[in-house]
C-alpha cells in the first residue's frame, strides 16, 4: 500500500510516499523560515500562500525523486498511489485547507481514499519506524504549536491525557528568544547561546502541578521580569537557566504521568525535541526509570509528511 502524505498545517510544506508503513520513497519538507522570520512568527495569511506556491512542485519533486516520472509519457505515473492523507487538524485553517484540498482532489482524481490526519498523532506515529514500539506508550509532543500528553495503547490508539493551558513550549522558546532579542525561530538560537552559560540562572518550573496539562506561560513571564530587574543580565545564562526549566518541567510531567500510567515505552515528536538538552534529560529520566524511550530523528521530529502517510496507515 503506497500512501501519499501531506502537510501543510504551519510553515512547512511537506510531501511523502510511503509504502507499506515502513519503506519511505520520497520525503521533501519546504520551509517558510525565510518569510516568517522577518516578523518574528508565523504570518498566517503569508504561509497559506506560500503552501499554494510550492505544493504542487514539491508533489512532482516527490515523484521524481521515487522514481514515478515516466520518461516516455512525459509525465508522472501515479497509478501505483494506492491511498491519500493529509494533515486536517489541528493548525492554521488556510494553511489546512490548502493540504486537504489538494490531498482530496489528487485522491478524487486516482479515486482512491483519502484519509485525514490528526498533526498530534502524525508526530508520535514517526516514532513507528524502525520498528513499532513495545504499548501502551505514553506520547509527548512539544513543538511550536503544541504541548500534550497522550496515552498510546496501539498504533491506531491516541487518547489526549493532558494539553497545554496557554504557550506550547516551542513558543515559549520563541518569545523568550524575543525577549533576548534573537531572531526567530528562537528555539536554535536559545541552544546555542545557552552552550556558552557557566552558571545558569534558576527560573521556576513550568506547568501544573498534580496534573497531566503543562503551563508555559508564568516561566515566560519570569523570564521577562527577571530581564527587567537586571539591566546587566548575561544572555547565555539567561538562556540556560530557561532551557533548563522547560526540560525539567516536561521530565516531571512525564514522570507524574508515569506512576499513573505503568506504560513500556515514551514515544516523543515535535520541533523542541530537536534540542540536545532536552533530549539528554529525557534519556537520563528513561534510563532512570528503565523505560524504552523514543525520539525521532531530527527530520522526523520536526514537520514532515512521512508521519502523515504512517498515521494513515494504521488508521485505515
Ligand atoms: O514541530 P515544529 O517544527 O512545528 C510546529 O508544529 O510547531 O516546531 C517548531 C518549534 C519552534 O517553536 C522552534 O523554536 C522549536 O520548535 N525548536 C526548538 C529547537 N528547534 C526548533 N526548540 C528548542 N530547541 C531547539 N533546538
Ligand atoms: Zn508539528
Amino acid at each position: 500500500m503506497l500512501i501519499l502524505g501531506i502537510e501543510s498545517s504551519c510553515d512547512e510544506t511537506a510531501i511523502a510516499l510511503v509504502a507499506d508503513g515502513n519503506k519511505v520513497l520520497a520525503s521533501e519538507v519546504a520551509s517558510q523560515e525565510d518569510i516568517h522570520s522577518l516578523y518574528g512568527g508565523v504570518v498566517p495569511e503569508l504561509a497559506s500562500r506560500r503552501h499554494l506556491e510550492v505544493i504542487v512542485p514539491l508533489f512532482r519533486l516527490c515523484l521524481k525523486k521515487a522514481g514515478f516520472e515516466n520518461p516516455l509519457l512525459g509525465k508522472p505515473d501515479l497509478s501505483a498511489i494506492s491511498a491519500v492523507a493529509a494533515t486536517t487538524k489541528p493548525g492554521l485553517s488556510g494553511s489546512l485547507l490548502i493540504g486537504e484540498n489538494f490531498g482530496r482532489a489528487i485522491a478524487s482524481a486516482l479515486e482512491v481514499p483519502f484519509f485525514p490526519v490528526d498533526h498530534l498523532e502524525a508526530h508520535l506515529s514517526a516514532n513507528f519506524l524502525p520498528e513499532m514500539p513495545p504499548f501502551p506508550a505514553l506520547g509527548l509532543v512539544v513543538s511550536g504549536g503544541h504541548s500534550s500528553l497522550f496515552l498510546v495503547t496501539g498504533p491506531n490508539g491516541f487518547e489526549v491525557l493532558g494539553e497545554t493551558r496557554d504557550d506550547a513550549a516551542g513558543e515559549a522558546f520563541d518569545k523568550v528568544a524575543r525577549l533576548l532579542s534573537l531572531p526567530y525561530p528562537g528555539g536554535p538560537q536559545i541552544e546555542n547561546l545557552a552552550e556558552e552559560s557557566k552558571s545558569p540562572v534558576r527560573f521556576p518550573l513550568p506547568g501544573v502541578r498534580n496534573s497531566y496539562d503543562f503551563s508555559f506561560s508564568g516561566l515566560k513571564t519570569a523570564v521577562a521580569y527577571y530581564l527587567k530587574g537586571t539591566p546587566d543580565a548575561e544572555k547565555a545564562e539567561v538562556a540556560a537557566g530557561f532551557q533548563q526549566s522547560v526540560a525539567e518541567g516536561l521530565v516531571r510531567k512525564l514522570d507524574y504521568a508515569y506512576r499513573r500510567e505503568p506504560v513500556r515505552s515514551v514515544l516523543t515528536g515535535g520541533g523542541v525535541l530537536a534540542n540536545n538538552f532536552i533530549r539528554n534529560r529525557l534519556k537520563v529520566w528513561a534510563e532512570e526509570n528503565q523505560v524504552e524511550l523514543r525520539i525521532p530523528p531530527i527530520a522526523l521530529s520536526l514537520d514532515n509528511a512521512v508521519m502523515v502517510s504512517l498515521r494513515a496507515f494504521y488508521q485505515k
